[in-house]
């Protein structure tokens, strides 16, 4: 493959929470490195590694055999913010700056460019090196889908293929107990994950951050399927999902954190607030990071694939400050400026939205 740059060697990284489909875009870089005369230099733990300057060469045997596996084979962490960097002493929090760190450790690796894969965090991150003077490219990944700039993340499509396998098999115990089951997802401030595993595993109610809820609503929908013979229901909750009026739960905040608010705990409440209003008997199941954990499905496998090789030949015709991203099927390249600039959220008009009202699925709005 052509690589009249002088780009040769280049820093890759995953930060922030992993996915399924981070090892198979490491792969997707690694494999055709050779060909475009470049050598690829993982780092460890995300920008935390390159903090610190951890780091080793990859090589094909490397990242050979790693394209079902889950997690990623660099490590991550969503604490390592150079610009935001955490020190503890004496139980108190200081924050300082590292970037002269990182800044250091590319020059004394001869990094030409580095690929950031990572969600929302770790594109600011890349987006203020870049602008730093640093070549960057970013590669998507985040379960919860939330990129603007890209139609899809890889991983969304396993946490998804998660939830509807969980509530498949929350049916059938719902149904024979007659009772309601609430199902506690991730995602973050955004539906995504709520939304398309609700839709296909069969969720009779979708809670979602985007459309606040009114508690009557949700158990008006319960009393109406008892009306036609349904004792038992389905709730798909994201974990950001909150009543009108209310606000969203939150386990705790950790500043160490590049988003130090947790979320977690709405499912519970939901299900409580359900038994209490409807007399039906009701339990809470939370997915927490299975949603995260394990091979990545098909499609992320290829999406990841494709972001990869899309990534080495970014950087072999030198497009830095630019980010891979999904448009329709064909993968672009966008600025990682323009891919931050908002949250990509659920909007009313939706068409999975749409489809999932009009199959009598309730948004509780
Ligand atoms: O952004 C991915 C995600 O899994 C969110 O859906 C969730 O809110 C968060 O990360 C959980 O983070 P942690 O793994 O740090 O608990």
């Amino acid at each position: 493959m052509a690589n009249n740059s002088d780009v040769r060697k280049i820093g890759i990284l995953t930060g922030g929470g992993d996915c399924p489909g981070l090892n198979a875009v490491i792969r997707g870089v690694t494999k055709p490195a050779q060909d475009y005369g470049m050598t690829v230099f993982g780092i460890m733990d995300g920008f935390e590694g390159f903090v610190e300057g951890k780091a080793k060469e990859l090589r094909n045997e490397d990242v050979s055999g790693i394209l079902s596996t889950g997690g990623t084979i660099l490590g991550s962490s969503n604490k390592g913010d150079p610009f935001h960097w955490c020190v503890e002493s004496n139980g108190k929090i200081e924050i300082v700056d590292k970037t002269e760190d990182v800044l250091r450790n590319y020059k004394a690796w001869d990094l030409d460019a580095l690929i950031a894969i990572g969600g929302d965090g770790t594109m600011h991150i890349s987006n203020k090196l870049s602008k730093m003077g640093m070549n960057v490219i970013g590669v998507p990944k985040t379960i919860d889908n939330d990129l603007e700039a890209t139609d899809l993340t890889f991983g969304h499509d396993s946490a998804v293929y998660v939830v509807s396998m969980a509530l498949d098999r929350l049916h059938t115990t719902a149904s024979s107990h007659h009772r309601v089951i609430v199902v506690e997802v991730m995602g973050r401030y955004a539906g995504w994950i709520a939304l398309n595993g609700g839709i296909a595993g069969g969720a009779d109610i979708i809670l979602i951050p985007e459309f606040p809820f009114s508690w009557e609503k949700v158990f008006d929908k319960i009393h109406k399927r008892e009306l036609m013979g349904k004792r038992f229901s389905l709730v798909c909750a994201a974990e950001g999902a909150k009543p009108l009026g209310g606000e969203m739960v939150t386990k705790g905040t950790n500043n160490k954190r590049t988003d130090p608010i947790q979320l977690g705990g709405i499912g519970k409440i939901v299900a409580d607030e359900i038994e209490k209003n409807t007399g039906r008997e009701t339990r809470v199941t939370v997915l927490g990071h299975l949603q995260r954990g394990g091979s990545p499905t098909p499609f992320d496998r290829i999406l990841a694939t494709k972001f990869g090789a899309f990534a080495i030949e970014m950087a072999s015709t030198k497009r830095f400050g630019c980010m891979a991203a999904l448009r329709g099927t064909e993968i672009v390249d966008v600025k990682i400026e323009d891919a931050i600039a908002k949250q990509k959220l659920v909007q009313m008009d939706n068409q999975a939205v749409r489809a999932a009202r009009a199959i009598g699925i309730s948004f509780g709005d």
